[in-house]
């Protein structure tokens, strides 16, 4: 009866992350969505608890350390690093599941020496397998994770890292791994040396998966990353048995392998190339001289342009982010409209350092949904756009991407914000990106620079309209 109950619950809950996902893909959903991925989640989490073989000191032990922990870093993180916040949760998932492998595998590997089958386990082969697959995708994932954090937060360099021979010693590595699986997997007992040789060379795939990403295509390996935690959480729900573990763990890792090709789709790059490729060797530059003379403006000055306008585009990036500028740019829009303008927010796929980072910000500050459009839709319109105003954005709107052949981002789509009648750049200096790539936009003779705080200077033009 009880345990009835439990799989009822768990198909309640896997149906509830399904809906909830759902809902996750339109942002006036968005919201509800995720509380009901969290009901669901709170169902699974009870419905564990009622098993009968749990241990609950260590369960409550490990759930108020880890809750304390979490708890606090969540509390201190600022918004502008949860980008990095976010790579350390799939790193800690992976582990988890790592744990969860060796762990199983501890458990087993006496009676296994000994010859003793274990009532209401499944075959060894098919055991050893689970746990095998668990421990490779586990320890890559925790690896890799801490190194795009590391590239995130800025404490190694973002540039990709390659050498001579690089893939051929991941091919050689992964060669290993699949050797030492296929012997462990035969003899599960006998070869504990392999086992922990197999933690070793996950863990080194990990960091060699994830250092020759870098520059712009960081929002790939994030996407991977958290694809691969899902994947690594399914493969330790078939070693405890637990089927809730194995439906969300791949809900996360088929949704973060189809975040993983909207992103590739929007650098126009193929995962094979993401990886293997390693964009930005070239040290940044762009292989086309950017000189010119950028024009500033003060507010006042683009307040008159803006107070003419019939059509103003606002394009956000990591710098609004930073600026926290979001509820002052909704202020301005409003003004805007007010004033008689067409206003819209164009938002690129890969604008910020995590992805939808610009919605989730635009969104808290009630920018109203229908205002948002992508980058496909505002291109083909752009160049009956009045102002463009980017704010903090540099990378998403760099036409080096689409003129220069030979800088590093090239190929990748941009918003064509060079293509408006005017464009307004805000940012607080002549600065590359994320990138490192220099661009031609803030010289461009329809480009005038408002430098400065993103905030300060939107608020400035705020001030204009409200006192002149
Ligand atoms: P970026 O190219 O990173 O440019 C942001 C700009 O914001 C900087 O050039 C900076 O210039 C400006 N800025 C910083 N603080 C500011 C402030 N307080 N006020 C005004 N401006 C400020 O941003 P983007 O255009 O959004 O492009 C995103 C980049 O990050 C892409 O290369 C993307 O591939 C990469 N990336 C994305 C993700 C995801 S998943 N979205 C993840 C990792 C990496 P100043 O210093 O001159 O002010």
């Amino acid at each position: 009866m009880r345990e009835s109950l439990i799989d009822l619950s768990y198909i309640a809950a896997s149906v509830l992350f399904i809906l909830g996902l759902k809902m996750l893909s339109s942002q006036q959903t968005a919201r509800r969505g995720n509380v009901v991925s969290a009901v669901g989640m709170a169902i699974a989490v009870v419905a564990t608890l009622l098993r009968q073989d749990m241990a609950f000191g260590y369960i409550i032990a490990g759930a108020a350390v880890g809750g304390l922990i979490g708890g606090i870093a969540a509390l201190r993180v600022p918004m502008t690093s949860m980008p990095e916040f976010v790579a350390l949760f799939n790193g800690f998932g992976g582990i988890a599941s790592l744990l969860v492998g060796w762990a199983a595998y501890q458990q087993r590997v006496g009676p296994w020496a000994a010859g003793e089958a274990i009532p209401g386990d499944p075959p060894v082969w098919y055991l050893a397998a689970a746990i095998y697959v668990t421990l490779l995708i586990g320890g890559v994932t925790f690896s890799g994770s801490l190194v795009a954090y590391a590239k995130l937060a800025g404490r190694i360099s973002g540039k990709p890292i390659l050498f001579r021979g690089q893939h051929l010693v991941n091919g050689a590595l992964v060669l290993v791994a699949l050797g030492c699986g296929v012997m462990y997997v035969l003899n599960p007992a006998g070869v504990y040396p392999l086992f922990v040789l197999a933690v070793i060379i996950a863990l080194g795939l990990g960091v060699l998966t994830a250092i020759p990403i870098g520059g712009a295509d960081m929002p790939v390996i994030i996407c991977l990353l958290n694809s691969y935690s899902g994947l690594a959480a399914c493969a330790s729900g078939f070693v405890i048995s637990n089927n809730v573990l194995i439906v969300s763990g791949s809900l996360v890792g088929a949704s973060g392998i189809v975040l993983t090709k909207i992103m590739c789709k929007a650098m126009n790059r193929s995962l094979t190339n993401v990886l293997f490729g390693g964009l930005g060797v070239s040290g940044g530059k762009t292989s086309v001289a950017v000189q010119g003379e950028a024009k500033p403006i003060t507010a006042e000055d683009a307040y008159y342009v803006l107070e003419a306008a019939s059509s103003v585009v606002f394009v956000p990036g990591y710098g609004m982010a930073v600026a926290q500028a979001q509820h002052v740019v909704r202020e301005l829009g409003e003004i805007l409209e007010e004033n008689g303008a067409e206003v819209k927010y164009a938002i690129h796929p890969v604008a910020g350092r995590m992805p939808g980072h610009m919605n989730v910000l635009l969104a808290e500050a009630n920018v109203p949904y229908e205002q948002l459009v992508e980058m496909d839709d505002i291109n083909p319109v752009i160049d009956t756009v009045d102002v463009a105003i980017v704010i903090g954005a540099n990378d998403v709107v760099n036409p080096a991407a689409r003129e220069d052949e030979g800088c590093d981002i090239y190929g990748m789509p941009i918003i064509n914000v060079d293509y408006a009648k005017t464009c307004f750049v805000l940012k607080r200096s002549l600065a590359s990106g994320f990138a490192g790539v220099d661009n031609p936009l803030f010289f461009r003779e329809n480009t005038r620079m408002l430098f400065g705080d993103a905030k300060v200077s939107v608020q400035a033009l705020v001030t204009q309209f409200k006192e002149t």
